[in-house]
């Protein structure tokens, strides 16, 4: 996803006062989609449930937090597992597919804020950019991936890389900024 394609929002001029979102604890029944066989633990939040879909076989840890938005869509594919502690943002759009694993404590962010200008960050627009997981990808235990990025199908990222450019299909990569460590299909990396 190049830099072009990030949607710019504004927001208002000034800060807003806060406002509380609820527990994300209530989204029984208030899913876009959710296969018959999906178990989703005790304890997860699920903020928009209305624009998230969760495919079939899908295993969602405890704690885990599905933080939807106003605009842009959770899709989960059938069969990924997630682990507990997730943070899974979809401002910007985040679609993960078909048995993926995601390991506990893995965030995965759609958007942030943009940094030119002298306006506290917060106060600053949003830039919103989706999140792409191929098939079968593998995301280890604590793993960071950043707005705009796609994981390719098969790739695994190490537990704790922070991921900061696209990863190419079945390429293993680690550490920070996450680097190519091998291929899983004996490509050169
Ligand atoms: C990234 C990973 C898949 C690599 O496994 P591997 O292909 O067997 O690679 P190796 O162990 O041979 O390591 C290759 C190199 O990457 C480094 N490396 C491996 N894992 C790393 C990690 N998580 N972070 C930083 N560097 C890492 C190794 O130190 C080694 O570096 P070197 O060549 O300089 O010695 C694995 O180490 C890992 O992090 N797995 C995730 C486990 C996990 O979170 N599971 C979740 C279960 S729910």
């Amino acid at each position: 996803m190049g830099v072009d394609e990030v949607t710019k929002v504004n927001r208002d001029d000034g800060p807003k006062l806060p406002r509380s979102r609820g527990t994300g604890l209530d989204w029984n029944q208030k899913l876009a989609a959710c296969g018959p066989t999906t178990v989703i633990e005790d304890g997860t939040r699920i903020f928009f449930p209305h624009n998230i879909s969760v495919g079939d076989r899908v295993f969602i840890g405890h704690d885990t937090h599905l933080d939807g938005y106003h605009a842009g869509r959770i899709d989960i594919g059938d069969g990924a597992w997630i682990g507990s502690f997730c943070f899974l943002h979809g401002a910007g759009g985040l679609r993960i597919g078909r048995d993926v694993g995601v390991g506990p404590r893995v965030t995965i962010l759609t958007s942030e804020h943009d940094l030119s200008g002298t306006l506290s960050v917060i106060h600053g627009p949003l830039r919103f950019a989706p999140v792409f997981i191929g098939d079968g990808a593998d995301l280890g235990c604590g793993a960071i991936v950043l707005p705009g990025i796609t994981v390719g199908a098969g790739a695994v990222v190490g537990a704790g890389a922070v991921v900061t450019r696209d990863v190419p299909d079945f390429a293993v990569v680690a550490g920070n900024p996450a680097r190519i460590v091998r291929r899983r299909d004996g490509a050169e990396k």
